[in-house]
């Protein structure tokens, strides 16, 4: 993992930071290659700071919840405000996005401070170790308090950093969600849940609510040029200030076609292209995605229908400020269009 510091010697603050940030977002094998783009293009907290938020938006593309990376941007402001990261855990957790974990975490594996960061992983372990069997989220303090209790050992509280990392590792390797490796675990002996038999079962978990779902339609229009139609969202709110293709708003109830057609950003010859799904926090969103070209003779050069349009040619999506509910409409696209 690039983070990590070799042996001996401490991470720099501004990559923890950054590495626990997009580690809440997705697995480390999916972060990997946005982190070493991000540090390439950002290599300090200064360079971060000093970017415009469009940038950074864009470098973040495809990791999801954009607040994140607006409160990436406003933390690397306040931290080179303040002369660089707080070196405790209030002064870390005071900083914008950063709440009692990442604040935990920086703070044990950039600074060595006597604190076990509790994520999922660490959570699994000591639900096990202690075979705590209350449902979570129920369970939560007393997770806190079982894994403070192993942070509390004069051996993890010597090195802190890479007692977080190994709880970490341990949890992502070793004791994993549904078929832990008991067998070559290096706490087996003291494990509670292997001895009692429940440990891969915990821990448990209350029955999620249903999320509401909500329908949306959205357009893929192309022009002879090789340029597709794409529109801003408003700059507050959900996806905030990201780039879209055009469509409707998204509600509770399903869009008829005659009805989707209204917001179509032109006359033309639409095709159903597919569905999407994306999950969001507080929603699951269906979209249904049509595509359409505008044919030579009208089309070269001219100007984006309903205003708030821009034209990017396909090529530039890669790097354009797309969320990832819009890649999914773009790839449902262009594998329409090419079976086409
Ligand atoms: N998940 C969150 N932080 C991590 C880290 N530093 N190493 C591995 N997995 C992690």
């Amino acid at each position: 993992m690039p983070w990590r510091a070799d042996p001996g010697l401490t991470m720099d603050p501004y990559r923890v930071w950054l590495s626990e940030i997009m580690l809440q977002q997705t697995t480390v094998t999916a972060v990997i290659p946005y982190y070493e783009r991000f540090v390439s293009r950002f290599p300090t907290v200064e360079a971060l700071a000093e970017a415009q938020l469009d940038s950074v938006l864009s470098s973040w593309a495809g990791l999801g919840y954009y607040a994140r990376a607006r409160n990436l941007h406003a933390c690397a402001q306040a931290v080179v405000a303040q002369g660089g990261f707080p070196r405790d855990l209030d002064g870390l957790r005071a900083l914008p996005g950063i709440g009692v974990y990442t604040a935990s975490a920086i703070g044990a594996i950039a600074f060595g401070l006597p604190t076990v960061p509790v994520d999922g992983n660490v959570e699994r372990v000591t639900a096990r170790l202690f075979a705590i069997e209350t449902a979570l989220p129920a369970a939560k303090p007393a997770l806190r308090a079982g894994a403070d209790a192993l942070g509390s050992d004069p051996h993890a509280r010597a090195r802190p950093s890479d007692f977080a990392q190994a709880l970490f590792d341990l949890g992502a390797t070793v004791c994993t969600p549904t078929s832990p490796a008991c067998g070559v675990c290096p706490w087996m002996d003291a494990c509670a849940g292997r001895r009692a038999g429940i440990a891969a079962r915990l821990p448990t978990k209350a029955r999620k609510k249903l999320r509401p779902v909500r329908y949306g339609v959205h357009f893929w229009l192309t022009d002879p040029v090789g340029r597709v139609l794409l529109r801003q969202r408003p700059s507050k709110g959900l996806l905030g200030g990201m780039m879209e293709l055009p469509g409707t708003a998204w509600r509770a109830e399903q869009w008829t076609d005659a009805e989707s057609m209204d917001h179509a950003p032109a006359l033309a010859n639409w095709r159903r292209a597919g569905q999407i799904r994306h999950g969001f926090t507080h929603f699951e969103l269906y979209i249904d995605v049509f595509a359409a070209g505008i044919p030579a003779p009208q089309g070269a050069g001219i100007p984006a229908p309903q205003g708030a349009g821009l034209w990017l040619p396909i090529d530039d999506l890669a790097s354009a400020a797309l969320p990832s509910v819009m890649r999914k409409c773009v790839a449902m696209a262009q594998g329409a269009v090419a079976e086409k």
